[in-house]
Formats: structure tokens, C-alpha cells, sequence
């Protein structure tokens, strides 16, 4: 894969695409740098990717591990929908190799029913945001572990060069984050709010959240405008949820 070849066929969306071979991790480097908005790092391997909630993220070679900062100029609480459409992107890119996928809340990538993607955005500086896309693409090795609620890993399965998994998924993030981006951070206006809805896996289902205070069974009912998660207990009681692990407890597609 190559920084040239990637710039030349996603012409000026992003003002920088770096490939590397391998580094710790792409998230840990963006952040490090005061670098323009919508500049991309993409690694070939990682060695101390990292997962949501402090978790390590296995990267052997032939996953896409791919980072972009922003600078979205957004109020700070519509920035979390940024991390909501990544997961909307990853379907999409899914669906153009002709594979079917669903989002887990907030944006895990599953496929049959096991995770083949997952997201982790963080703010690196005020205004700042490094989104961070872990996608496995190829077989994987037997040493990636199951995730919470002992999800299974999988992947795209598809045997296409990674690179062109790399473009159709950084050009839809730019469709959907230029939108987004157009309408002041309002998920209504360019559809990205009942797109999500419509591949969120999590809505409907019973569910466990493991929070970092406890754990919480109900019925994920909605999204709040904000992206966070309401789950209704068993008494009625809704509870909205902004970060935590959500396992189905039902299996889902
Ligand atoms: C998750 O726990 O589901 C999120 C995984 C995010 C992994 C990606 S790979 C590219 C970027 N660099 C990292 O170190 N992490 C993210």
C-alpha cells in the first residue's frame, strides 16, 4: 500500500495520508501531532493498538488500522455522532465488497453476529478528535481474543487489497462527516440519524451494559439526539447511556 497511490484516488479530501508498515499505534501518533484537520495515518501493522476502555487492539498484518484527525468545529455535544458515523461507514464499506454488516451501539462492526471492526475516538486537544478504525480484513490469526460478553472476532472475509478497503472507507467517512459536518453537527438533516437507526443491531434488543460502576439489563429503546443509548430496565426505568460495553443478549446478525 502506498501514501501516493491512496492520495491520488481520494484527490483532495484529505490533505494528508501517511501509510506506514508498522508503528505502536496510529491513534497514539495523531494525537501526538498538531497536524490540519483530516489528516490521515494509516498502519499496515500495529504493535500497541489500542481498544475502547484501555483494551489492547490486536493488529496482526492484513487488517486496516487506519486513524484521521479533526478539527470538526462542532459543539462539543454533537461530537459524539462523529464516532456514530464511522460505524455507519464501515457498513457501507462493507456493502460495496458485497458483505452484509450492523453496527453494535456505539459502532462496533458485526458480521454474523461477531465483530469484525471497532472505533475509538478520542479527544487528543481542545477542538481535537482522533478517530481511530481498526477493520480486520483478511483470516485472522487464532490469538485475537474474544470481546466483552465473549463476542467473537471476525472479518470482512473478502480477498481484496487492502488499499481498496482503505478507499471506499475513507471516502465514506468524507461523504458522511463533510454532510454531518454541513449541517453544524445535526444528525436530522442529511439522513445520517435514521441511517444509523437502520443498521443499529442494538435497538430492540435486550441487552447487558457492563458500565464502569456496574451492569444494567433492560431493552435498548432509543438513540437521544446526542447518540447516547436508552435502555429500559425491568421496573420501566429508562437509563441513558453514554459509554459502556453493550452485549446482545440475543444473538443478532
Ligand atoms: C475497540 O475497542 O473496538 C476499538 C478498536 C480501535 C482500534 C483502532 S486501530 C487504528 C487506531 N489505532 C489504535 O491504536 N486504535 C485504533
Amino acid at each position: 500500500m502506498d501514501s501516493e497511490l491512496l492520495q491520488a484516488r481520494l484527490g483532495r479530501r484529505y490533505p494528508s495520508i501517511t501509510v506506514v508498515d508498522r508503528t505502536g499505534s496510529t491513534n497514539a501518533d495523531l494525537a501526538a501531532l498538531d497536524a490540519p484537520d483530516r489528516t490521515v495515518l494509516i498502519a499496515r501493522e500495529q504493535t500497541a493498538g489500542q481498544g475502547r476502555r484501555g483494551r489492547d487492539w490486536s493488529s496482526p498484518g492484513g487488517g486496516l488500522y487506519l486513524s484521521v484527525l479533526y478539527r470538526p468545529g462542532i459543539s462539543p455535544d454533537r461530537v459524539p455522532w462523529l464516532t456514530l458515523l464511522a460505524g455507519v461507514a464501515l457498513v457501507r464499506t462493507a456493502a460495496s465488497f458485497g458483505v452484509e454488516a450492523r453496527v453494535k451501539w456505539p459502532n462496533d462492526l458485526l458480521i454474523g453476529g461477531a465483530k469484525a471492526a471497532g472505533v475509538l475516538a478520542e479527544a487528543s486537544a481542545p477542538g481535537v478528535v482522533v478517530l481511530g478504525i481498526g477493520l480486520n480484513v483478511g483470516p485472522l490469526p487464532e490469538s485475537v481474543r474474544p470481546g466483552p460478553g465473549g463476542l467473537p472476532p471476525t472479518s470482512l472475509g473478502v480477498d481484496v487489497p487492502v488499499l481498496d478497503v482503505a478507499v471506499t472507507l475513507l471516502t465514506e467517512l468524507d461523504a458522511l462527516e463533510s454532510a454531518w459536518r454541513g449541517d453544524s453537527g445535526d444528525p436530522y438533516p442529511s439522513g445520517l440519524l435514521a441511517e444509523y437507526r437502520s443498521c443499529c443491531a442494538t435497538l430492540g434488543q435486550e441487552v447487558r451494559v457492563e458500565l464502569t460502576d456496574g451492569v444494567l439489563v433492560g431493552t435498548a429503546v432509543r438513540l437521544d439526539q446526542d447518540g447516547t443509548l436508552v435502555v429500559r430496565d425491568g421496573s420501566g426505568r429508562e437509563h441513558t447511556v453514554s459509554a459502556g460495553d453493550v452485549v446482545h443478549l440475543r444473538p443478532s446478525e
